[in-house]
């Protein structure tokens, strides 16, 4: 497969499909009142907050990463380490966790509550979401909350398997365009049906081809999406190269590699879906041998190199690997900035001890510049002691919290 660079487009200050524009800028995003419920080590906990960065302060093991997953569900999607809700109950609880949450969004403060298999749902996949008051889905919560995060489970994003890759591009994909949502999903259900279709040794023509169209409208969709998204996340990351952090990080340089992804650069969205379908019809016995669908934006990947050497990322030394993904987590930020006209919340476990005291300085400036509130975790609070007042401090102790 080949990675077709993307062309930058988008001009920096371009539009956005969010609406954003600069006279919101004051209306910024941030949690002003986190409450757990048996949510992994905390039995009950509740932090009170203001607009300022979060840090968070503790031994191994004390909670710290658990709080950013929650956090983390405050917005769309599966939260930041995708486990099973169930997973999250907290062992010797009631078999169930809440969150819930005050968000400043939008210009006013948003209660928003999720929870999971406290009110005899035990048997649902799905979390329960209320939005200021009335059950909502997840997905709307994006209307709300958009957050972005680096973990040390993402260190090998550059190295690993393309499907975290993918998962990576499809959260850019939706902080642009949440919309997007739908038609993911009713892709992956099209394809699912038909991969079991296959292992059934199932499926008249007429099925199949319906399935094949829901795939061929979705899947193109996703595809120009995808572009859309990483073309614009390229062109600020282009406008900024030189002082991303100061230029104390290196900038990334994006492509995307994926037969859907390739065609749209050289045709129309009906020419590429109609192409898809009819391709998706001939290649049904070939994909019945292998009994999954082969090609398709499932397959799709995101080529990354350091900017500065050209060299692909994957091959890069593990510091340059982080940096890298550092200051490409940020230029998502800044991008969802400018279309929103509020920074994400910006969830960094783990990241401020591995940066030496001039790069943790320039990832400091960078969030007061984005004017978001980051949540970050370390074992030190040395590591953050350049930060107050201008950041509030807790400390994590076993499923506490503490000032
Ligand atoms: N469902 C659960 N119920 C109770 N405890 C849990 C559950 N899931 C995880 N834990 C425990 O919660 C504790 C806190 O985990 P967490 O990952 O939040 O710690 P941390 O402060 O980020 O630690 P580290 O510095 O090692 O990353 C751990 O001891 C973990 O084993
Ligand atoms: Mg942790």
């Amino acid at each position: 497969m080949t990675a077709r660079p993307i062309a930058n487009e988008h001009p920096p200050t371009s539009g956005s499909p969010n609406g954003g524009s600069d006279h919101n800028r004051a209306q910024r995003l941030f949690v002003e009142q986190l409450t757990l419920t048996d949510f992994r080590n905390f039995a009950s906990a509740r932090l009170n907050l203001d607009g300022r960065p979060v840090v968070l302060v503790g031994d191994n093991g004390a909670g710290k990463t658990s709080l950013l997953e929650a956090v983390s569900l405050l917005g769309a999607g599966q939260g930041l380490r995708s486990r099973p809700y169930k997973e999250l109950a907290r062992h010797g609880g009631r078999g169930g966790w809440a969150i819930a949450g005050k968000v400043a969004s939008g210009g006013e403060t948003v209660p928003l509550g999720t929870g999971f298999g406290l009110a005899g749902d035990e048997d649902r996949a799905s979390r329960n979401v209320r939005i200021a008051g009335k059950e909502s889905s997840s997905n709307a919560l994006a209307n709300h909350v958009k957050v972005v995060w680096l973990i040390p489970a993402m260190d090998g994003l550059f190295t690993g398997p393309a499907s975290e890759r993918r998962r990576f591009l499809d959260r850019l994909m939706l902080a642009v365009d949440p919309k997007m949502r739908t038609p993911r999903a009713r892709f992956e259900r099209a394809m699912r049906q038909r991969n079991r279709l296959f292992q059934l040794h199932e499926g008249s023509p007429s099925l199949f081809a319906g399935l094949e169209e829901q795939m061929a409208e979705t899947g193109t969709a996703i595809a120009a999406a995808r572009l859309d998204a990483v073309s614009r996340l390229a062109a600020l990351i282009e406008a900024s190269k030189e002082s991303l952090m100061q230029g104390l990080f290196p900038w990334a340089s994006l492509a995307l590699a994926g037969t859907l992804e390739a065609d749209l650069m050289d045709g129309s969205a009906v020419e590429v879906e109609d192409a898809y379908r009819e391709r998706l019809a001939v290649t049904r016995e070939r994909d019945r041998a292998a009994q999954r669908t082969l090609e398709g934006p499932h397959r799709s990947d995101l080529v990354v190199s350091h900017g500065p050497s050209e060299r692909p990322a994957e091959i890069c030394s593990s510091g340059e690997q982080k940096a890298l993904l550092l200051g490409l987590i940020l230029s998502q930020a800044a991008l969802i900035t400018e279309l929103d006209g509020a920074a994400p919340l910006i969830l960094l476990d783990e990241v401020a001890a591995h940066l030496d005291a001039t790069r943790r300085e320039a990832l400091f400036s960078e969030i007061f510049r984005l004017g978001a509130q980051a949540w970050m975790t370390g074992t030190e609070a040395s590591v953050f002691a350049s930060m107050t007042p201008k950041a509030q401090i807790f400390g994590v102790n076993c499923g506490t919290i503490s000032d």
